[in-house]
């Protein structure tokens, strides 16, 4: 193991400086795939190879430092305060968030949809499967209360909240809501409540845990809701995200002015967050360009030269201190109080996860690209790097894993100020709109496209004026970024190699095992033929090269669009390329698009059936 690394570390009042070499536990090599799936003693992982584990959480738990590795689905131990990885487990296929809970810690398996309890070794202290329970498909984040009393886990296809708690050791189900938006953070906030917050768009749920039913909702001015936490001082919820202006266009001088992309935190009182939108109204609503937001304080993160691409998670002291990763330009922003401006750190490549430990001495930042961890000390006048913790060698990445490490980045673009992702969340679409003028238009901002799935559904573009994905890339690079990087040197194969690798979201209807009849499947598909949707909705992909004029203008006289790939189509409202059909009803009562004769109500129930299983 090459991995070295300096660690700082204050014990009984002195500074002791320890210089070491990482050393993984010796183990019992096995197979790389056999993932115990009853009780009993996970598999070891052995040090000498190299890997990527991409961590995605973390937490202090037993004066251990834990990580959820989500490529190798392994969990990493890290002794404190040595900062030496003690061992790595190998738990899952996949891992996309971990929690402690009383004696023990909860991990998101994220492949098989299930939490794993699980419980230390009362001799070895090495992880132990205790107990696995099953939870809505896709989950994706799982939080625990102050109290330990609830326990919450987000599943991102399935659009539903799990509620779970338990007296006993034993963890069980009480409740399980679904949400009008796919979900990704969580935060239990005093009063009982619990926000659930939109994975893509700017909506919160507002939850009360002790009836576990959905309050209210609130629309956040913004979409990437990527920071979600409490500040005990101000009795305010921070919400770091990002807003998109579809207004303006992606010119040097709008980008460089930070007028395209606002990185912002936003300080929202309980009172706001509890008078707001119905859920009725609220899917009418697209968050990135229409709606009442009431009026949160929104704090500016970056300044013209220094962007703060993709602000994420972050944590708040009891004396008002505030740690934000900026996870686009792989930064930890700082302030000592809620007044001051941010001041900036390194990390590793882009920070997502922050923990910070009971003592309120140390934070710890999972960089996810890098498979390292950043130690910032909160002891002294202000925080500062205090080590960098190695989970282990890192492999050589493939030309896929380069692109997605790109498409992460947003110092590819003009000062930092956003990366694909930013529009892309996800390689999904944030929901909003954006004026690329990648289709030589300014003024006619188009609906921002879901990449899931886009490597096999050309031509590109809305209206179809891209016959490679990599001329899409190119302009993407070069106009929607203001890239200033060398022509010679654009990582166009990168990217498209990782956007080929993207299949079409989950269908709602199938990520909620909803049940339907094969009669009535095969009405409704039927009815999609009988419409003549596959005239222009063909093939396994459902879309063609034409372009066709439905009678959707847009803003500029643009009149032929390209028919978009409908595979995951229930997961990617608004619809059309200016984002006017709120939902797939909307989209198939729309007497404008094609079918010559308006469809009566069976055929859209049929249709709507259809398009949300496929
Ligand atoms: C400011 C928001 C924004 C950013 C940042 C952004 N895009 Fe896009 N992207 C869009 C919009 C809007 C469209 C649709 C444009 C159109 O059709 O006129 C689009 C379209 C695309 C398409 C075509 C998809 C299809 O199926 O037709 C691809 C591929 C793409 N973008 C890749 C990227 C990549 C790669 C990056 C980063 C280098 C990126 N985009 C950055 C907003 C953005
Ligand atoms: C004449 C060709 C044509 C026919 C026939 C047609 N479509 Fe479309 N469809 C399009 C085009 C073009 C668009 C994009 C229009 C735009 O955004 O301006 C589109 C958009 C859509 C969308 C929105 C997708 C998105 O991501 O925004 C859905 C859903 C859809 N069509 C379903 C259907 C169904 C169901 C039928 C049959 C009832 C049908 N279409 C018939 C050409 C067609």
């Amino acid at each position: 193991m090459a991995c070295v690394y300096k660690f700082w570390w204050r014990i009984a009042g002195a500074t002791a400086y320890v210089l070491m070499l990482s050393l993984l536990a010796p183990t019992a090599a096995a197979g790389m795939n056999d993932v115990p799936t009853i009780s009993g003693a996970f598999e070891i992982v052995s040090d000498s190879e190299a890997s990527y584990r991409v961590p995605v959480d973390l937490t202090v738990w037993n004066s251990q430092l834990w990580t959820a590795n989500s490529r190798t689905g392994t969990v990493s131990r890290i002794d404190l305060p040595t900062g030496k990885t003690v061992a790595e487990y190998r738990v899952a296929k996949s891992l996309s968030s971990l929690a402690r809970w009383k004696n023990g810690l909860l991990l998101l398996d994220d492949q098989q949809h299930k939490i794993l309890r699980c419980a230390p070794d009362s001799v070895s202290g090495d992880l132990q499967l205790a107990q696995t329970i099953p939870v809505s498909q896709y989950p994706v984040r799982i939080a625990v209360s102050s109290d330990e009393a609830f326990v919450a886990v987000s599943s991102l296809w399935s659009r539903r909240l799990t509620l779970l708690g338990g007296t006993g050791p034993d963890l069980k189900i009480q409740q399980t809501l679904d949400l009008p938006f796919a979900p990704r953070l969580l935060k239990f906030i005093p009063g009982g409540l619990l926000i659930v917050a939109d994975a893509f768009g700017g909506q919160l749920a507002i939850v009360e845990t002790a009836t576990a039913s959905i309050r209210n909702y609130h629309s956040v001015y913004g979409h990437n809701i990527r920071g979600l936490e409490w500040n005990p001082g101000t009795h305010r919820l921070m919400v770091a995200c990002q807003t998109l202006d579809p207004a303006t266009f992606t010119s040097y001088e709008r980008i460089f002015w930070g007028v395209v992309m606002q990185n912002g935190l936003h300080s929202i009182s309980l009172e706001q967050l509890s008078g707001s939108a119905e859920a009725s109204d609220f899917v009418s609503e697209n968050p990135a360009y229409s709606g009442a937001y009431g009026t949160p304080q929104q704090y500016p993160l970056g300044t013209p030269s220094t962007g703060s691409g993709d602000p994420g998670a972050m944590v708040v002291t009891n004396n008002d201190t505030t740690l934000l990763v900026l996870s686009g330009v792989s930064q930890v922003a700082f302030r000592t109080a809620s007044h001051l401006p941010f001041e900036r750190l390194k990390t590793g490549l882009r920070p997502e996860a922050i923990y910070l430990d009971d003592t309120q001495q140390h934070a710890f930042i999972a960089n996810r690209f890098d498979d390292t961890i950043t130690v910032v000390s909160l002891d002294g006048d202000a925080p500062h790097i205090e080590s960098t913790i190695c989970l282990g060698d890192v492999r050589p990445l493939s030309i896929a894993e380069q692109g997605e490490r790109i498409f992460h980045d947003a110092t590819i673009s003009l000062d930092g100020w956003f990366s694909c992702h930013s529009c892309h969340t996800d390689g999904h679409t944030n929901g909003g709109r954006a004026d690329t003028f990648g289709d030589e238009d300014k003024g006619a901002a188009k609906k921002i496209v879901s990449l899931m799935g886009t490597g096999h559904s050309g031509p590109w573009a809305w209206n179809g004026s891209k016959d490679s994905l990599e001329d899409q890339i190119k302009t993407s690079l070069i106009i929607t970024m203001q890239t200033q990087l060398p022509s010679d040197q654009l990582p166009i194969d990168s990217l498209a190699a990782y956007l080929r690798t993207l299949s079409p979201a989950p269908s709602l209807g199938a990520a909620r095992n909803e049940a339907a009849l094969e009669s009535q499947l095969q009405a409704a598909r039927t009815a999609f033929s009988d419409a003549g949707c596959r005239n222009c909705h063909a093939g396994d992909g459902f879309t063609s090269s034409e372009v066709y004029d439905v009678g959707i203008h847009d803003e500029m006289g643009e009149t032929l669009f390209n028919p978009p790939s409908l595979p995951g189509v229930s997961q990617r409202a608004p619809y059309f390329h200016d984002g006017r059909a709120p939902t797939l009803a909307d989209v198939l009562k729309s007497s404008h698009h094609d079918p010559k004769t308006p469809l009566t109500e069976q055929q859209i129930q049929q249709l709507t059936l259809f398009l949300k299983r496929l």
